[in-house]
């Protein structure tokens, strides 16, 4: 056992695979997003799921502030997207213009068409987690590409929506069907991006 320095603990703590979301928000009308690996589903019994937002990041202040958020979960084709969205010190402004997406039907915080599934949260509690925020969110919207978008998980019966999927190369090409059964999901491990091996 090596004493538990910062050092050692990231390595550690990244031999963990984890998959990749996105997650979103809308303040005053603008988008905006953040590439998360600490992203939990908690519970059944209510419906709540939570992600670590680290205190220094731009997004953590905005999503405390608009208290509601999407979860859009990465397939193995949008490491661009995951990249990007990771990029400390993009400009807040038209950071999402690049990538397909659309506005979640119960919350209108951003979902991006590519996802291999997607949910839509109102925060209920933010615990201190050191460095980081634990935002837990009770799930109001379940989406997939399955299913052709969001569907409300409330009393009320909100439309569905068509999000064909597009990677965010979407500027360079069309539409793309990347169904849920053919495209698995992005693996982080190890400080690295991966893809699920072929069975
Ligand atoms: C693979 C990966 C996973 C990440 N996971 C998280 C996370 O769980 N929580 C977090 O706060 N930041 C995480 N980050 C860092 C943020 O994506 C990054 O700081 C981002 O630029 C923050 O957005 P902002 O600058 O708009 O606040 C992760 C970065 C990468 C590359």
């Amino acid at each position: 056992m090596t004493a538990p320095d910062a050092a050692a603990f990231r390595r550690a703590a990244g031999r963990f695979p984890t998959g990749i979301v996105v997650v979103g928000t809308s303040l005053a009308g603008t988008g905006h997003a953040m590439t998360v690996s600490a992203f939990t589903s908690v519970s059944l019994d209510p419906l709540l799921v939570l992600f670590c937002a680290e205190k220094v990041a731009r997004f953590h202040d905005a999503v405390l502030k608009a208290g509601i958020w999407s979860v859009s979960v990465l397939d193995e084709e949008s490491e661009k997207t995951a990249r990007w969205l990771a990029t400390r010190g993009r400009p807040l402004d038209g950071q999402l213009d690049l990538i397909a997406h659309h506005p979640g039907p119960v919350t209108g915080a951003p979902v991006l068409d590519a996802a291999l599934a997607s949910l839509e949260c109102r925060t209920t509690a933010v615990h201190d987690g050191g460095d980081h925020s634990i935002v837990v969110g009770a799930v109001v919207g379940v989406g997939g590409p399955q299913d052709g978008g969001a569907q409300d998980v409330g009393p009320q019966d909100v439309g569905a929506q068509d999000v064909g999927a597009q990677d965010v190369g979407a500027q360079d090409g069309g539409a793309q069907d990347v169904g849920a059964q053919d495209v698995g999901p992005l693996i982080y491990f190890s400080g690295g991006y991966r893809r699920l091996a072929a069975d």
